[in-house]
């Protein structure tokens, strides 16, 4: 029997939501866009970089929960080949912040079974934000829980270049290529796409994100800032997913025949 209590406080709101998911139905993978920290630092005429720093309770509890709801893959879209563009000041700040993050946390992904890796060019940050990430990957490399990604200096498009290049590099057959064949040289190789697309602070874009592996991902947008995501807007998301139903490009079940056309 499950034990409810490993997910929220019994007879709480979110108690509630959690015993609503069926546990045997779950994305395999999640992928979320964090967005609103810097308006969440407005709201209270703080400076950006306390909405990014306040966003790490929100990494902590979505990782967290995702681990321990079984969810096969979580990947977080925390800093984007775009990104270098913001002020230096607020770039040096993340940078120290996904330190920090790792610092801090590796004791419990290594706790929780979680596997963590950098999807993205690794090789734009900075050496020390670069050596710690690096640790974190070999150190959990073992793990066969969660599969975490970070995707850092990420550009969806990019992605698809790079796959190209490894592509082209190894003399592959153009008429034997397939789309399979293809999401093998993706920095995601090996895992699931995403089935549930998470986007907060109610922006509809998809920002270059997993561009390939989202084709068909359902979308879920909340206006809740990246900060004051918690588990029940996770829970939320999971049971608005369970309730739609995936085409594929296919018909919905019960439209599979044409309806019998009676002529007299
Ligand atoms: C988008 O908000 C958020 C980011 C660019 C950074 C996300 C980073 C974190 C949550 C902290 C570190 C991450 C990890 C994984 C430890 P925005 O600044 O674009 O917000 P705005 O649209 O309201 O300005």
């Amino acid at each position: 029997m499950t034990d409810f209590s490993q997910f929220a406080e019994p007879h709480s709101e979110e108690d509630r939501l959690v015993r609503g998911i069926d546990l045997a139905r779950l994305p395999r993978h999640i992928a979320v866009i964090m967005d609103g920290n810097g308006r969440w630092a407005r709201e209270r005429s703080l400076p950006r970089v306390a909405g990014h720093r306040s966003g790490i309770n929100a990494v902590r509890e979505t990782v967290e929960m995702c681990a321990r709801l079984g969810v096969e893959v979580l990947t977080l879209y925390a800093f984007s080949q775009e990104n270098w563009k913001r002020p230096r000041a607020e770039v040096t700040t993340l940078m120290s912040l996904l330190r920090e993050y790792v610092r801090k946390e590796l004791g419990t992904l290594l706790e929780n079974n979680i596997r963590f890796r950098v999807i993205g060019h690794l090789g734009d940050l900075p050496e020390a934000a670069q050596r710690e990430l690096g640790r974190a990957m070999k150190q959990t490399a073992d793990k066969d829980g969660l599969q975490f990604n970070i995707a850092l200096s990420y550009g969806g498009r990019t992605e698809i270049v790079d796959a190209c290049r490894a592509l082209l590099a190894e003399g592959a057959d153009p008429d034997r290529l397939t789309t399979e064949l293809f999401a093998e040289k993706l920095y995601t190789a090996g895992q699931p796409d995403p089935d549930l697309l998470i986007r907060t602070s109610g922006e509809l874009r998809v920002s270059n994100f997993l561009l390939w592996q989202i084709a068909y991902a359902e979308i879920w947008v909340t206006d809740t800032l990246w900060p004051d995501f918690r588990r029940r807007h996770l829970f939320q998301a999971i049971l608005d997913y369970q309730s739609r139903e995936r085409r594929y490009g296919g018909l919905n079940r019960g439209e599979q025949q044409d309806p019998v056309v009676v002529r007299n």
